[in-house]
């Protein structure tokens, strides 16, 4: 297959006709990659089963795990799910934006869509691009991060470049992601209630200002034997880098002087911007990413995958990182690295 590229810096002026184009591209049954506001999302026709099924082997993705389903306006969810006050509610105070609302599907949307579920994940972006792409096709969007199975959502044209060439008809090209972290998931339980499922950039914390939120063991803990993921996502080994990733949790000089003793030599070390200079002169050796300042959530949300992509062909033999904290944003960053450093976590 070959893919066309269209860089797209003015949706709803000059290059209008580009996103005219790709709208078009959705509505044959056609896979088009766009830029939203969180990561780079590879998408098809939601109402179409067989775009849908070509997402699938696009990526490479296990077909029990659904897809979420991107409208340009809050209120069209009514057309493709049970909606209730709360979802407005959310609606309301989080829309468009980098939020993701599971509710019971209607009927209408394809068992392929939603992995089998009898809900749907439904999520109105913030992304120009996005929006005005979507509202040119007139069908949602069914759109998985786009990214091969198993490696970092793409936050860049060239990680989606890198991924998905010869895979998918169009990429529109939006520059950088904005965020860089996949959005907030939330389940709608009852009137009241909701449970998260995957952290984002919308926080517990602000969630809890419109319900009561539980949030779902799998977003920091290990799932146990036998256990029954909430979300088919959860038990997949994402955002995994080639090299193991080891998350320590401890200050600076400890952290320096466990990573002598262990005597590996390709090594990287993902670093607050403050240790920087310190690490990389008593530990000479490893290779240096700077994650932002201590506290620069945004910015760390901003630099993770593309540091872990870059890791991956980098070739290192261990890469060390510090473990977040599990508050505010800082819990979708820690989620994130405690999946890709499966867990390895070591405390001084
Ligand atoms: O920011 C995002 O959400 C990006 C952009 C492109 O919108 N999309 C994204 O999609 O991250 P994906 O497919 O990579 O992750 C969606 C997650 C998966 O873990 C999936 O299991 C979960 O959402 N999910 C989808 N539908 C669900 C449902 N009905 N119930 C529970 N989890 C669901
Ligand atoms: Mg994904």
């Amino acid at each position: 297959m070959t893919t066309e590229v269209y860089k797209i810096i003015d949706p709803i002026g000059k290059d209008r006709s580009l996103l005219e184009m790709a709208a078009e591209k959705i509505r044959l049954g056609r896979l088009v990659v766009f830029p939203t506001e969180t990561v780079y999302g590879l998408g098809a026709d939601a109402t179409n089963e067989k775009a849908v099924s070509s997402i699938f082997d696009a990526k490479g993705r296990p077909s029990d795990n659904p897809l979420i389903i991107h409208i340009a306006e809050p209120a069209d969810a009514d057309k493709y799910a049970f909606t209730s006050d709360l979802y407005f509610a959310l609606a309301q105070r989080f829309m468009p934006g980098p939020l993701t609302v599971v509710m019971k599907s209607r009927e209408n949307v394809p068992k392929r869509t939603r992995g089998g579920l009898d809900t749907v994940a439904v999520r109105c972006p913030e992304s120009l691009v996005a929006r005005e792409l979507i509202k040119l096709s007139q069908v949602p969007i069914a759109a998985p991060s786009a990214n091969l199975s198993g490696s970092p959502s793409p936050t860049s044209a060239k990680h989606v470049i890198d991924d998905m060439m010869g895979r998918v008809d169009v990429i529109l090209d939006g520059g950088d992601a904005d965020f860089g972290l996949e959005s907030t998931i939330v389940k709608i339980e009852d009137d009241e209630t909701l449970t998260l499922l995957r952290p984002g950039k919308i926080t517990v914390e602000e969630l809890s200002e419109i319900a009561d939120v539980s949030i779902a063991d799998a977003v920091t803990d290990m799932l146990r034997e036998g256990e029954k993921a909430l979300s088919p996502g959860m038990k997949y080994r994402h955002y995994a880098p080639k090299a193991p990733l080891i998350l320590i949790d401890s200050d600076v000089d400890k952290l320096i002087s466990y990573i002598k003793e262990q005597g590996k030599k390709k090594i990287a070390i993902i670093a607050y911007e403050e240790d920087v200079a310190r690490i990389s002169v008593a530990i000479p050796y490893a290779y240096t990413y700077s994650f932002g300042r201590v506290g620069d959530e945004i910015l760390q949300a901003h630099n993770l995958f593309a540091i872990l992509r870059d890791a991956d062909v980098r070739d290192f033999d261990e890469i060390y990182a510090p473990l977040p904290k599990k508050n505010g944003i800082s819990l979708a960053l820690y989620n994130r690295m405690i999946r890709a450093a499966a867990h390895k976590i070591i405390r001084m």
